[in-house]
């Protein structure tokens, strides 16, 4: 065995041999900030400790562009080439998306043997597919020495998902997972890439909660909700909602767009209003967003609503929302420091009484606190 880590350990378990390069990436919870980034918003997203890790190996051989992928989570080795239609698999389309970007980008992508083994929760939210999206193409980046900073490595994983992964999504996520810590909140204008780092609020920490739904319409309700919103700033004559004065011009627009239109512009006020923020203030901005997320932008679920109620009435919760894309999948809450555990363990059963859902805890988040 190769003395290169439990990641190497398992791609030379797979393979037979020790892989050329290791490379991981976090998942990361949105804290503020929902369906802003495609309107050239603001987002205020964190990186979780749980990182998605990728092993991969140049193979000889003349015929370029063979990948052998061995997800770990589902015990599933698949093939493709680059040079065919995308594999169905959707966790191999997400790693064949970012060598097809990477190539189209002007790397060149030798055949590869990869291994991925994923830590970050699949499907609920945390972005699970950027967090392989950016551990992959940093593998590759150590691989053939690309000259690509983590900014472009984002970029080339956003690419990867709306080309290859049919959701047309913002960047918030891949800029996340390559560039934010689990220590510190990341400020970052979609529009000019301008970030900074946002420390918490004193005094607080974040637990994050599956609701136990499964995320249904995830993908065409997302493409819909961004679709509404680019009708709207046609309608509006602006580029991009980010555009508009939060004054009356939306008033002018037919419902649905209206109340979308009041949601994106709320909502990058909520990102801006936190960065100066205590808890108590903070944590109102998460209720007044997940309202908004419910009845506006219509993206929340009932299940996940009952959690998040569950969760904004207890003593020790400041506030509490959908995260993510939304459709089901998790919440996220700011606790006072040292309550994350017990609030999960106080919240789930009633949770379970109420919905039936066996909600569970994703995230305590004692590291964090300030
Ligand atoms: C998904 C997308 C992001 C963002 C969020 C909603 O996570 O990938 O780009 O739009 O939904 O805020």
């Amino acid at each position: 065995m190769s003395t290169g880590g439990p990641a190497a350990d398992d791609f030379e378990a797979v393979f037979g041999s020790p892989p050329d390069a290791v490379a991981a990436a976090p998942g990361r919870v949105n804290l503020l900030g929902e369906h802003t980034d495609y309107n050239d918003g603001y987002v205020l997203p964190i990186a979780i400790p749980q990182q998605t890790t990728v092993a991969l190996r140049a193979t000889a051989g003349a015929d370029q562009h063979r990948v052998t992928l061995h997800a770990r989570n589902f015990a599933r080795t698949v093939a493709f080439s680059l040079e065919d239609a995308p594999p169905p698999d959707a966790f191999a389309r997400y790693v064949y998306g970012c060598l097809r970007e990477a190539s189209l980008a002007g790397t060149t992508v030798p055949s590869l043997q990869v291994h991925v083994h994923s830590q970050v929760p699949m499907g609920v939210g945390l972005s699970s597919s950027a967090a392989l999206e950016v551990a992959t193409l940093r593998a590759l980046r150590t691989l053939t020495h690309a000259p690509w900073d983590d900014v472009r490595i984002a970029q080339l994983a956003q690419r990867a998902e709306v080309e290859h992964a049919g959701v047309h999504c913002g960047i918030m996520d891949q800029m996340a997972s390559s560039l934010a810590a689990s220590t510190h909140a990341l400020w970052l204008d979609t529009r000019t890439l301008e970030r900074r780092r946002v420390p918490l609020p004193a005094g607080s920490e974040i637990l994050v909660l599956h609701s136990g739904v499964e995320r249904t319409l995830a993908g065409s309700g997302y493409n819909a909700r961004r679709a509404e919103c680019a009708r709207a700033a046609r309608l509006l004559g602006v580029a991009s909602l980010r555009d508009l004065a939060p004054s009356g011009a939306a008033q002018r627009l037919p419902d649905p767009l209206r109340r979308r239109v009041g949601h994106v512009l709320t909502e990058n006020a909520r990102v801006l209003q936190a960065l100066e923020a205590d808890a108590p203030h903070f944590g109102a901005l998460m209720n007044a967003s997940h309202a908004s997320l419910r009845v506006d932008y219509e993206v929340s679920h009932p299940q996940v609503d009952r959690l998040v109620a569950l969760l904004q009435a207890h003593p020790a919760v400041y506030g509490a929302r959908m995260t993510g894309g939304g459709f089901g999948g998790a919440c996220v809450a700011l606790c006072q420091t040292g309550t994350a555990t017990d609030v999960a363990a106080q919240v789930l059963p009633g949770y379970l009484r109420d919905s039936r859902m066996p909600g569970r805890m994703l995230v305590p988040w004692g590291g964090v606190a300030v």
